[in-house]
């Protein structure tokens, strides 16, 4: 785990899941989006990306398997298959389930899928399971997702898909955040450092207030709620504006 999520020492070396921890991992995913529906939440976004236990097996950069999980891209599809028809079956159809996917890892910020065909493959094999969105996060969302486009992952999502999609990264500033709209790129757009520096982003953008840039000082040594507090105090930064909700 990582030191600034409170993990200390060395990494545990992972070994390959059995049949029954893939079976026990899969019901894990439909019984959290059942307990989210049950506490009254409109719908799920499963963790596709980053490298995080659904890109692990969709990406060849973790993914060394040889049986039914792995292998071929379609192979390597098997597993978020299984968690998008699992968390449908306990949800019913009247519950959001979408999915974030990126292409770089925590641990490797360069990674990159095989390419335009391997982009394509996997964004419309998920659709077809009957995701209501696809979120992509990217380092920049406005920028070309491969060598030789000129087309953002989301922005590509957004030719060859016909549910939602949802651009991240590095759209915090309201003008990267329309321009993106604006082309086409996205129907929605997410923030993540701009909305933990400014918990009223979307009121101080709607009233052309100015933005807090995130400062990672307020996330040392940990990420976590009291060492924001902290720093705020001693910086005298609000993390909401008063602009009349
Ligand atoms: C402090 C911090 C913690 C984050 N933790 C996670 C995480 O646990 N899981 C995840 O998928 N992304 C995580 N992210 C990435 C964000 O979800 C987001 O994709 C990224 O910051 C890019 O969007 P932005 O430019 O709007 O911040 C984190 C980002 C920051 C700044």
């Amino acid at each position: 785990m990582l030191g600034f999520y409170g993990g200390e020492g060395p990494y545990p070396t992972p070994r390959p899941m059995s049949e029954a921890d893939i079976q026990e991992a899969i019901a894990g995913f439909a019984a959290a989006a059942q307990r989210a529906q049950a506490a009254g939440f409109d719908g799920v976004g499963l963790h596709g990306a980053n490298g995080y236990l659904i890109d692990q097996f969709i990406s060849e950069y973790f993914n060394h398997r040889d049986d039914a999980w792995g292998g071929s891209l379609e192979r390597r599809l098997a597993f978020p298959i299984a968690v998008i028809r699992a968390v449908r079956k306990a949800v019913g159809s009247d519950f959001l389930v979408g999915m974030r996917l990126s292409q770089i890892k925590v641990t490797d910020s360069n990674y990159r899928w095989a390419g335009r065909e391997e982009a394509a493959i996997i964004m419309t094999t998920l659709e077809a399971e009957g995701l209501d969105y696809l979120h992509f996060s990217e380092l920049d969302a406005l920028t070309p997702a491969f060598e030789g486009t000129d087309k953002s992952l989301a922005a590509l999502a957004s030719e060859l898909i016909d549910i939602p999609v949802i651009a991240n990264g590095e759209l915090g500033a309201p003008q990267a955040a329309e321009a993106i709209i604006a082309q086409g790129g996205a129907d929605f757009v997410a923030i993540g450092k701009a909305a933990l520096a400014n918990h009223d982003w979307p009121h101080r953008v709607r009233n052309n207030r100015s933005l807090t840039a995130l400062d990672f000082a307020m996330l040392m040594p940990r990420a976590n709620l009291s060492n924001e507090d902290a720093w705020r105090e001693q910086h005298n930064v609000s993390a909401t504006l008063d602009v009349g909700r």
